[in-house]
């Protein structure tokens, strides 16, 4: 007898759930209550200058400052880069929206280039042919964990006199050629959000090298304020953007768990590859400079061919019958009405005419492609699951487009 997809009523590959998300333990209730008991809830406090050490150390970088959320860590980053008003940053349009709204905020111009179609990752070859006398920036997005080329990227910042901003707000714990990522171009931004690898349910972390940088950071998240300045000495803009010590105490406690979570999610996603691979199902390509992946997300690419024309909307719904999370993912930024209306708000303001938008969102198929057609996004917390966990994932994608039928016209 033809098995029945939990979709029309059949019995599902699985109904027990994956891994909770977050994780804590008895570490995070101990460094709870060292801040409740301390009463330095805020500023005076010691944890948070002990987690931008600990993360700028692990990320392989000098200087780290912790603010509320990797949004805020993306707009302090481009301000310090000296972004403002008209200026155009140069950013993928497979990524999170506040890659977009971070420039916007500042009056800048969000530029799109496409993406590579086998890593859904900035192109530098796209990046290049969008740099104009008004490019500032280049924001390279790690996407899903996985760094982007920070090999080509730095070169092309170099030679075009552009400071390069990494975004890793999905890249703890991610390396290229060997290193961390977050202070291989000239900042990077993380975000310690629910959802990610290492959170305090909201948080962010800008990372430098670069000791002007770094103070420059510092001033713009504590009210434009000096290191060694009076109180109410404000020396530049800044708005407060300070992480609690509540979020710093959590993340600290959370760090120690890291490196083995990491392990596990590298393992179970190189199984996932090379299983899903054999059913026709495509993961993305890996740069072999890679040499570690932070896999905050799992992205695979499905073909209707595998299912006799069946949407990947229609696969999606029958894997998440079967007990399988998975999701399509992004948009394109552009396509976004915030960002569109933004820039076009951003043209007006800095008097120049609307009808430049055309050159600063052109339609980018590669990032088409993967939003509307491709993608399917598994995420992290699927990856702590055991080898089991993994076989179940394979087990629904067989079913699924064994059993899918096309829907009706
Ligand atoms: C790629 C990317 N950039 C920026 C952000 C913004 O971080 P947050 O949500 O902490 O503001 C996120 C996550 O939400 C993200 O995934």
């Amino acid at each position: 007898m033809a098995e029945r997809l939990a979709l029309h009523g059949g019995t599902p590959v699985r109904t027990e759930p994956f891994p909770r998300w977050p994780v804590w333990g008895e570490e995070e209730e101990k460094a709870l209550l060292e801040v409740l008991h301390s009463g330095q809830w805020g500023i005076g406090g010691e944890k948070t200058t002990q987690f931008e050490e600990a993360f700028a150390r692990f990320q392989n970088a000098r200087y780290g400052i912790s603010v509320t959320n990797g949004t805020a860590a993306l707009e302090i980053a481009l301000r310090a880069a000296g972004v403002g008003p008209g200026d155009e940053v140069i950013i993928p349009p497979y990524t999170f929206v506040a890659t977009a709204t971070a420039c916007l905020a500042l009056g800048a111009l969000p530029v799109f280039a496409d993406i590579d179609p086998e890593t859904y990752l900035l192109s530098p070859t796209a990046a290049e042919a969008r740099i104009t006398e008004r490019t500032k920036a280049i924001i390279a997005v790690h996407i899903g964990g996985c760094p982007a080329d920070m090999d080509a990227f730095p070169e092309l910042a170099r030679r075009h006199g552009l400071k390069l901003i990494e975004d890793a707000a999905q890249a703890h714990a991610a390396a290229w050629r060997g290193r961390r990522v977050g202070a291989i171009g000239d900042m990077g931004a993380f975000s310690f959000q629910s959802s990610k690898n290492l959170s305090a349910g909201e948080g962010g972390m800008i990372l430098t090298d670069d000791a002007v940088l770094a103070e420059r950071c510092w001033s713009i998240h504590n009210v434009g304020r000096v290191r060694e300045g009076a109180w109410y000495q404000h020396e530049t803009w800044g708005g407060n953007y300070r992480m609690t010590q509540w979020q710093a105490a959590i993340l600290l406690a959370q760090m120690t768990r890291l490196e083995e979570q990491s392990a596990r999610r590298e393992e179970n996603a190189q199984y996932l590859s090379q299983e899903l691979t054999k059913l026709g199902l495509r993961p993305l390509a890996r740069d072999p400079r890679v040499t570690q992946h932070a896999w905050h997300l799992f992205i695979f690419r499905y073909d209707p061919n595998l299912a006799r024309g069946a949407s990947r909307e229609a696969f999606i719904k029958a894997m998440n019958a079967e007990g399988i999370p998975c999701s399509p993912g992004y948009v394109p930024l552009y396509a976004t009405k915030a960002v569109r209306e933004g820039t076009l708000d951003n043209l007006h303001w800095v008097g120049r005419d609307a009808s430049e938008i055309e050159r600063l969102h052109p339609s980018c198929p590669a990032a088409e492609r993967a939003c509307y057609e491709e993608a399917v996004w598994l995420p992290q917390y699927v990856l702590l699951g055991t080898r089991a966990d993994m076989d179940s994932i394979v087990e629904a994608a067989a079913k699924v487009l064994r059993g899918l039928e096309p829907e009706a016209e």
